[in-house]
């Protein structure tokens, strides 16, 4: 009888291990990417493991619930955990190294050193989420560090994530290049995310599908010249009728710097919303003036 055989992951827990993996590969003159995670992967996470694989010799995925980011507790202990199918699509995907280092590994007892995010950091997310980034940056910090890794890939459907690494990294001097690859979405637009498997509640999935419609028509219509007060009111007023039960923020920002815009002008910008549908917590972006024009990368 035929059997079909799942691959495996070779898979590390500890800074030490990981390290002693790496030196290796930098001995013989190999590149190392970096994916950070925190598990309950979709294919927004396997686009970035691709986008790895492209440009480096050999590519890490961590997975790590990082607690310290997490302003709320429920949402920390209803975070989704699925580690085998995780393993199961990482070892697929051609990725070489699981990295899942336990909290105590991460934060060992008498840790007491915590990255305190400004600049970019503050508003949007960081206005509603306190400690939020303080508690990203800390543990990217410590991720950059003990992968020595060459790049690191993350998502744009975190915008101001990308931004905050990015200051970090540069404030810092940790010698790292921060890719930031586009969005995946699924059929209706909607921005794939691990907690968009929670929306469980009857319509929830369809109304939360009105969040990326509703930004695309609000940048295009900054993008043809509109007020932006007014293109931003009818568009909070779409998602609020939608059924979304609050909009945390809807605003337009320098794409360079995130500095808040009330037009466009010449330069590039972004759209950025949370929003709550049921209660999960959903975050979009998207480009204002020329669409992405990126070529889809898969
Ligand atoms: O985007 C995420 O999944 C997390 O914020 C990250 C970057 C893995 C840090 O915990």
């Amino acid at each position: 009888m035929l059997k079909t055989l799942t691959p495996e992951i070779r898979t590390v827990h500890t800074v030490e291990a990981l390290r002693r993996i790496v030196r290796g590969w930098k001995r013989d003159g190999l590149t190392v990417g970096l994916v950070p995670t925190m598990g309950a992967l979709h294919d927004g996470h396997l686009s970035l493991v691709r986008a790895a694989l492209r440009t480096m010799d050999r590519v890490i995925v961590s997975i790590f619930v990082n607690p310290t980011q997490f302003d709320n507790p429920a949402d920390l202990g209803t975070y989704p955990r699925t580690e085998d199918e995780d393993a199961r699509l990482l070892a697929e995907a051609g990725t070489h190294l699981l990295y899942a280092p336990t909290v105590d590994e991460m934060y060992p007892p008498g840790f007491a050193t915590r990255i305190s995010a400004g600049g970019v950091a503050e508003g949007l997310c960081g206005a509603h989420r306190p400690g939020h980034f303080d508690g990203v940056a800390t543990v990217v910090c410590k991720l950059f560090l003990q992968s020595q890794a060459d790049a690191a890939f993350f998502g744009e459907k975190d915008f101001q994530q990308v931004h905050v690494v990015r200051r970090m990294a540069t404030d810092l001097d940790i010698p790292i290049r921060v890719v930031a690859c586009p969005t995946r979405r699924e059929a209706d637009g909607l921005a794939m995310s691990s907690r968009n498997r929670r929306l469980t509640g009857a319509g929830d999935r369809d109304r939360a599908g009105v969040l990326p419609a509703a930004l695309t028509d609000a940048a295009r219509q900054i993008a043809a010249g509109r007020p932006v007060g007014t293109v931003l009111a009818a568009t909070r007023a779409r998602l609020l009728q939608a059924g979304f039960a609050d909009i945390e923020y809807l605003e337009l920002r320098r794409d360079a710097d995130l500095a808040p815009l009330s037009e466009q002008g010449r330069q590039p910008a972004r759209l950025l919303a949370a929003g709550r549908v049921g209660a999960v917590r959903l975050i979009d972006n998207v480009p204002v003036g020329g669409l992405d024009d990126r070529p889809a990368q898969d």
